[in-house]
C-alpha cells in the first residue's frame, strides 16, 4: 500500500485481505450510538457501509466530544485498523486511532415511517435512501446498456431540440411556452426531427427528455420524462417490433448482469430478467377487445384502450406483450395507415406484463403527404406549421419505423415500483415541480 494513497474506498474494510490493515476513510454517518466512552458509528460511502468505533482513551477527550455531535449524515474521517468483529454488519469494524468530524451537521430530518408527502418534500435529501440510491444506480447502468446496445447496432445518437415550434404528439398534453412573444412547445417527443435525420443518417436515435402535460394524476404519468427513440429507413412494423423485442431482451440482460444486487434489493430477482427471451407475443387490437369483453370490461371495437384494459390484458403474463394494429383514430397522425385493413395502423404498444402496461409505442410512418395532410386537418392541427414535416416525403422519401420507449416505465416494472415517481430522483407531476 503506497504512503501517499489519500483515502481508502469504505468497501475496502470488507475486502479479504484487510483484517489488521489500517484504512483512512470518510464519508457520512448513517447511525450512531455512544456507550460508556465508546462511540459506535456507521459511516457510509458511494462504496459501501462499514463500523467505526472511537475509544475516547484512544482519539481523545477533545476529538471524542467533536464526534459525539455527529448527526446522521454528518461527514467524518477516520483512520485506524481493520479488525474482526462478529456483531459488527459485515462482521468487520475500523478501530479509530484518529477522528476528524469535517462536518457534524444539524439534526437529520428524514427517519422512519414518515408521510410520502414529507418525503417527497425532502426529496433533495430522501434521495440518500437505499432504495432510490440502489434505483438510481440502475436507472444509469439502463441508460448505459442502451447505449452500448446501439452503438453495437451502428445507430447514431442525435441531439434533438427541445424547444419546438410544433408539436409531436398532440397540442392538448404539450407544455406551451412563450419563446419571445411566439407560441413555443417543450418537446413531447424527438420523433419528428429523427425522420428529418433519416435521409442522411438512415439509423439514428436520441435519448432526451419529454415533456407531457397530462393533469392525469396515475402511477405511470410523469410531466418530464426520460425518453429513448429510436427510427430506422427500410424497415417496416414487423421489423421495428423485431428490432425493439430484441433491444429491451439484451438490455435487460446486461443490466441482471452488472447490477444483481440492487436489482434483488428493489423486489427483482435477477433471474426473471435473464429468462426474457424474444419473441415477445403480439395481439391484434381487434382481438384484444374480444378477449377484454369476453372478460366484462366496457369496450368496443374503436375505443382507446387504458390503464385498465392494459392491466386486465398483462396482469397474468410474464413476458411483455405488443398490442397491434389500432384503430387510427386513437393514434397519432403520422402512423401508416394499414393495407390490410384501412381502419387501422402499422403501430403497436408494448405492454409490460404482471398489470404494469404500455412502455413503448412504435410504428411505421405514413409516407404518403397526402394521407398525413388529411390526417393532420382531422386531429385539428395546423397544417402549414408541419410543412417541414411534409417536405421530408417530398424529397427522399423512404420507407421507415421507429419507436420511444419511457425510460421511468421501464424501471417501474423491471423494478416493481408502485409509483412511476420512484423511478426518477426528482419527479414532475401535476402536483409537483419542486424541490
Ligand atoms: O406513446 P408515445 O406518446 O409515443 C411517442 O411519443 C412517439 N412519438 C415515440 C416514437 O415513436 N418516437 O410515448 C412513447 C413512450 C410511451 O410508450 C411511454 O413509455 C412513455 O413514452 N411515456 C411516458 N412516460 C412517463 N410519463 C408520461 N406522461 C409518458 N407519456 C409517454
Ligand atoms: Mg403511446
Amino acid at each position: 500500500m503506497s504512503a501517499a494513497r489519500a483515502h481508502d474506498p469504505i468497501a475496502r474494510v470488507h475486502a479479504v485481505d484487510s483484517v489488521g490493515t489500517t484504512v483512512r476513510v470518510r464519508g457520512w454517518v448513517l447511525r450512531s450510538r455512544s456507550s460508556g466512552g465508546i462511540l459506535f458509528l456507521i459511516v457510509r460511502d458511494r462504496t459501501g457501509s462499514a463500523q467505526v468505533t472511537a475509544r475516547k482513551d484512544r482519539v481523545g477527550e477533545a476529538k471524542f466530544a467533536d464526534a459525539e455531535r455527529l448527526q446522521s449524515e454528518g461527514v467524518v474521517e477516520v483512520s485506524g485498523p481493520v479488525a474482526v468483529d462478529p456483531r459488527a454488519p459485515g462482521g468487520r469494524e475500523v478501530r479509530a486511532e484518529t477522528i476528524e468530524v469535517l462536518s457534524a451537521g444539524e439534526p437529520f430530518p428524514i427517519f422512519q415511517d414518515q408521510t410520502e408527502e414529507f418525503l417527497l418534500d425532502h426529496r433533495h435529501l430522501a434521495i440518500r435512501s437505499q432504495d432510490l440510491v440502489a434505483t438510481v444506480r440502475v436507472k444509469a447502468e439502463l441508460l448505459g446498456a442502451f447505449r452500448r446496445f446501439l452503438e453495437r447496432e451502428d445507430i447514431l445518437e442525435i441531439t434533438p431540440p427541445i424547444l419546438t415550434g410544433n408539436p409531436a404528439e398532440g397540442g392538448a398534453e404539450a407544455f406551451q411556452i412563450d419563446y419571445f412573444g411566439r407560441p413555443g412547445y417543450l418537446s413531447q417527443s424527438a420523433q419528428l426531427y429523427l425522420e428529418a435525420m433519416l435521409a442522411p443518417h438512415e439509423r439514428v436515435y436520441a435519448i432526451t427528455t419529454s415533456f407531457r402535460a397530462e393533469k392525469s394524476r396515475t402511477p405511470r404519468h410523469l410531466t418530464e420524462y426520460t425518453h429513448l427513440e429510436v427510427e430506422l429507413a427500410w424497415t417496416d412494423l414487423d421489423g421495428i417490433m423485431t428490432f425493439l423485442e430484441r433491444m429491451l431482451a439484451d438490455v435487460l440482460h446486461d443490466l441482471a448482469q452488472r447490477r444483481p444486487e440492487e436489482l434483488k434489493r428493489l423486489g427483482r430477482p435477477p433471474e426473471e430478467l435473464l429468462a426474457l427471451a424474444p419473441p415477445f407475443q403480439r395481439l391484434p387490437y381487434a382481438e384484444a377487445v374480444d378477449r377484454l369483453q369476453a372478460q366484462g370490461l366496457p369496450v368496443a371495437w374503436g375505443s382507446d384502450l387504458g390503464t385498465a384494459e392494459e392491466r386486465a390484458l398483462t396482469i397474468s403474463e410474464k413476458r411483455p406483450l405488443f398490442l397491434t394494429h389500432f384503430p387510427r383514430e386513437v393514434k397519432a397522425f403520422y402512423m401508416l395507415r394499414s393495407t390490410v385493413d384501412p381502419r387501422t395502423v402499422e403501430g403497436a404498444d408494448l405492454l409490460a406484463p404482471e398489470g404494469y402496461g404500455e412502455i413503448a409505442g412504435a410504428s411505421a410512418r405514413e409516407t404518403d403527404v397526402e394521407k398525413l395532410i388529411e390526417r393532420l386537418r382531422e386531429t385539428g392541427a395546423p397544417v402549414e406549421e408541419y410543412e417541414w414535416y411534409l417536405d421530408l416525403r417530398r424529397h427522399g422519401n423512404v420507407p421507415h419505423s421507429g419507436f420511444g420507449i419511457g425510460v421511468e416505465r421501464v424501471l417501474r416494472w423491471v423494478l416493481r415500483r408502485e409509483h412511476i415517481r420512484d423511478t426518477t430522483p426528482f419527479p414532475r407531476t401535476p402536483s409537483r415541480h419542486t424541490p
